[in-house]
């Protein structure tokens, strides 16, 4: 995987403004049941625990963001390998979710951009085409 993240200043602004691991568990729960609820990429998550998925994108996304030093879980490019071929499609829907999902939350536009751009640069580990 390329080494893009461990800690980017713009995210680190983000994670305290949710306020820190506590605000960034309750976004990733709720993302994480909308894109199971959701009729174009639900079923990725079929018969898959999404609390302990969105569990660990905490743990991957709090190293982002500096507010942890470790994530031991696979890295983007690895843990997808198993399901379905993720299409352009699947990944723009999640990211629109996400957006949703940030915007209810309050952040505002320019975190937003900032957050789905970091997001967007795992999208050619993990899209097939
Ligand atoms: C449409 C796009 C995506 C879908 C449908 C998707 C779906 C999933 C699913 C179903 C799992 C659980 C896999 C399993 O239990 O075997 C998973 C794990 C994970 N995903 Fe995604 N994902 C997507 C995009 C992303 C992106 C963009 C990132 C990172 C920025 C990401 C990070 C992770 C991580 C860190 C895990 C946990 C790895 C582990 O268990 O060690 N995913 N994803």
């Amino acid at each position: 995987m390329k080494e893009i993240s461990v800690s980017k200043p713009e995210l680190k602004a983000i994670y305290e403004k949710i306020g820190g691991e506590t605000g960034l568990s309750k976004i990733l729960h709720t993302f994480y049941a909308r894109m199971r609820d959701d009729i174009l990429i639900g079923f990725f998550f079929d018969g898959k625990d999404v609390d302990v998925i969105a569990e660990k994108q905490k743990q991957f996304l709090m190293r982002a963001m500096g507010g942890s030093f470790s994530y031991s879980g696979k890295a983007p490019a690895q843990a997808h390998l198993e399901l379905a071929p993720i299409l352009a499609g699947h990944f723009d829907r999640r990211l629109r979710i996400l957006e949703e999902v940030l915007r209810e939350n309050g952040l505002p536009d320019q975190d937003i951009r900032s957050w789905i751009k970091f997001e967007s640069a795992f999208r050619d580990g993990i899209q097939k085409s």
